[in-house]
């Protein structure tokens, strides 16, 4: 018998004698007392009927480096690094969007070299994109690019690839980034290509 059945009892239990008391006993003073067993024990009764949800943390998803056979399977990889532990999303849209503080990725990687991207996510001060989506002078964008490869992102270069990989593939261009190359920069000991947090 699980716990919460086994307090869902013992709270019957209680109910039952109370109501026991109530039906056969004359004194006042029991009354009262078999009358707040009611009460109680009813309520209990109702908060063990209430779903429990345990609260655990997103599970980690990793990915075999020996599984990523071609760049579409990088792309898939880096997608998910996009939507979450890679925290682009948060900042960036794909595609126009009204609420965005930061650029629209739509076509990126077809307007962007993947060395420039690379430059763009490590040292993002390196070259500040500005917004121009309004008349008069371009503004800088209220938000800042982090640097995506140090704390608290921190993306290993593979997942740093992957993402870039990711980024050509929904530009519609054929994605340059070579597989190869992807786990040859990976540390020694380095058995998988990226992790990411389950879905949010
Ligand atoms: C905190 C918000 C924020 C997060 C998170 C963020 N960015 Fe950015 N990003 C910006 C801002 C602001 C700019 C424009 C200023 C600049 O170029 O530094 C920018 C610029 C860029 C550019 C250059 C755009 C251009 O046209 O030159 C690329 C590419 C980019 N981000 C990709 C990413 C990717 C990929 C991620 C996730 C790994 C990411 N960003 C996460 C805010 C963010």
């Amino acid at each position: 018998m699980s716990e919460v059945a086994l307090l869902q009892l013992i709270g019957l239990t209680v109910v039952g004698c109370g109501i026991l008391i109530l039906l056969f006993i004359t004194s006042k003073f029991l009354r009262v007392v078999g009358f707040v067993v009611i009460v109680l024990g009813t309520f209990t009764l109702i908060a063990l009927g209430v779903p429990q949800m345990p609260s655990l943390p997103p599970a980690i998803e990793t990915f075999d480096i020996a599984k990523v056979k071609t760049p579409d399977d990088l792309a898939s990889i880096g997608q998910k690094i996009f939507f979450s532990k890679g925290q682009c999303a948060l900042c960036h849209s794909i595609g126009p969007s009204e609420s965005a503080r930061c650029p629209d990725l739509k076509g990126i990687g077809a307007k962007l070299a993947p060395e420039f991207i690379y430059e763009s996510l490590t040292e993002p001060q390196a070259y500040i994109y500005l917004d121009f989506r309004h008349e008069g002078l371009p503004k800088e964008y209220p938000a800042r690019m982090p640097h995506i490869n140090k704390n608290p992102i921190a993306l290993s270069k593979q997942e740093i690839y992957s993402v870039i990989a990711f980024l050509q593939k929904m530009s519609g261009e054929p994605i340059s980034v070579k597989v190869e190359d992807v786990l040859g920069v990976g540390e020694e000991g380095d058995v998988k290509v990226a992790s990411v947090h389950g879905a949010y």
